[in-house]
């Protein structure tokens, strides 16, 4: 006879068997990502030491009062935007487009689609992961999954008129109580150091952002079912999806699968990107570096228009009915316009073609005749027949076309997950890739506090009248 405490030891010791006999040759993306940091440090210290007072650009008056848009001032490496090549060769990930990343980087067993494991590896160490590195990172996040009680909580007591994008924050924010790196630079460590447990920390916030983002939800639109606990099989995506009770659709998974993998970087520059950036270069930690980029997330120019077109697109259908024709869009477009709002999910501050992610996304309905015969999908196209003239007739906007969340909401409300105000959250999710890459990256590689120089007009116009 077995006591039940030598079974639940002799079973738990089988299932660490399995998993080490599966994994036993991989490597992990701690591991990976510690083979490729010393060669990265030194070609930077070369890179500086060589070209530290090289000129990449102009500071104009123009860049100081429009937004710095355009102005080369950032470093970051695992992804670049092109504003005038060809839609979906607009964006490269260490090198990759979109259709490269689709041809090479490992989908989800059964799944054809990327995953937001195999982009963040590549973003991470600037490789294509294997499928068993993809799988190992699937299962390690997993087992990162489980949220403290005290987040539950925290998110339960939350009133469900607060904005998902707010509570989404508020519960990244107080993810630093377990912070590995605020407690290890208590302790005082080296700054060699930091980047294992700023990497410690996010792929904690990465692992755990799904059912922080799916208690909110629940929360908010479904109280009434009981959470989906995580599947340690499962890919990160997957496990979101079931435990926004929609585990059962397997297109609207392979579709966010697309959707958060293609979303996860865009180069720094944006302003989720840029101020997970800023915060963490104080040292602040991954958990409160990431809540503040949330919320520049949740501004309606950046991330919330997504929620935004839906909104504008369903107005437009509730006025006009179900025909709506080309001239009647062209017409909403310009009330739109003379209203003095803007178009929402039209414009971009780098790209000067459609989004690729707008394509990528296009080209995911076009596989499915359910989803082009959708009237809200089929508004999405005939607003792109449209819309680019509209706006360069209008003239104000540099970029007439889509970006990508002209697209995004509308096949999330097709698979019905039609509570738009959440949509953002979804993007919350997505970006932490690209964030959590670069505040390793950027403890890796010893970056220092950002702090650019600001001017007032007197101190322009000095500068002006002396040169
Ligand atoms: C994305 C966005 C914020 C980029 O801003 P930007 O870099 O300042 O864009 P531009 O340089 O082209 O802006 C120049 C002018 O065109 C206007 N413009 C830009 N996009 C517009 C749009 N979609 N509809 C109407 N006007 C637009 C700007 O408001 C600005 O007007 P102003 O001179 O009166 O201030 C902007 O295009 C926008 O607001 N788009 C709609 C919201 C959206 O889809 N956001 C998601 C981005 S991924």
């Amino acid at each position: 006879m077995f006591s039940r405490s030598s079974l639940v030891a002799k079973s738990l010791s089988r299932h660490v068997a399995a998993h080490q006999r599966r994994f036993a040759s991989t490597k992990t993306i701690k591991e990976a990502l510690g083979e490729v940091i010393p060669a990265k440090q030194a070609r930077l210290r070369q890179f500086k030491a060589e070209h530290g007072q090289a000129v990449l650009g102009e500071v104009k008056v123009e860049h100081v009062i429009g937004g710095m848009r355009g102005l080369k001032a950032m470093l970051w490496e695992s992804s670049v935007l092109d504003p005038m090549e060809a839609s979906l060769i607009g964006i490269r990930f260490h090198g990759l487009t979109i259709p490269d990343c689709q041809k090479v980087l490992p989908a989800a067993p059964g799944g054809k689609e990327i995953i937001a494991e195999s982009m963040l590896w590549l973003l991470l160490t600037g490789k294509v992961p294997t499928e068993a590195e993809t799988r190992q990172l699937s299962r390690e996040l997993a087992e990162r999954g489980e949220l403290p009680d005290y987040i539950v909580q925290l998110l339960d007591s939350l009133p469900t008129t607060l904005h998902p994008m707010t509570q989404l924050g508020m519960a990244v924010a107080a993810l630093n109580k377990e912070s590995a790196f605020a407690a290890a630079y208590e302790r005082g460590i080296k700054k060699s150091e930091y980047w294992t447990y700023a990497l410690e920390d996010s792929l904690n916030l990465l692992a755990r952002l799904p059912a922080i983002a799916a208690r909110i939800f629940r929360n908010v639109y479904a109280p009434e079912k009981p959470i989906a606990s995580l599947d340690k099989d499962l890919d990160l995506v997957g496990n979101y999806v079931n435990m926004l009770g929609y585990g059962d659709n397997q297109d609207l998974t392979e579709y966010l699968r697309l959707y958060i993998a293609i979303h996860g970087d865009h180069e720094g520059g944006n302003a989720s990107a840029h101020t997970a950036h800023l915060v963490g270069s104080t040292l602040s930690d991954p958990y409160l570096a990431y809540s503040a980029a949330l919320f520049a997330l949740a501004g309606p120019l950046h991330g919330l228009a997504n929620q935004e077109v839906l909104r504008w697109q369903l107005n437009m259908q509730k006025e006009i009915g179900d025909n709506v024709s080309h001239d009647d869009i062209k017409e909403f477009l310009w009330r739109t316009l003379k209203s003095g709002q803007v178009v929402p999910g039209y414009g971009h501050g780098v790209l000067r073609n459609p989004d690729p992610r707008f394509i990528a996304l296009q080209q995911f309905c076009e596989t499915r005749p359910e989803l082009l015969k959708d009237p809200v999908i089929q508004l999405v196209k005939k607003t792109y027949d449209v819309a680019p003239a509209v706006l360069k007739e209008h003239g104000k906007t540099k970029n007439p076309y889509p970006n990508v969340d002209a697209a995004s909401g509308c096949v999330l409300y097709h698979y019905g997950l039609t509570q738009f105000k959440y949509y953002t959250v979804i993007f919350g999710v997505s970006r932490a890739l690209g964030a959590i890459t670069q505040l390793v990256w950027a403890r890796a590689l010893g970056l220092p506090i950002e702090r650019p120089k600001s001017l007032s007009m007197d101190a322009m116009e000095s500068i002006i009248k002396s040169s």
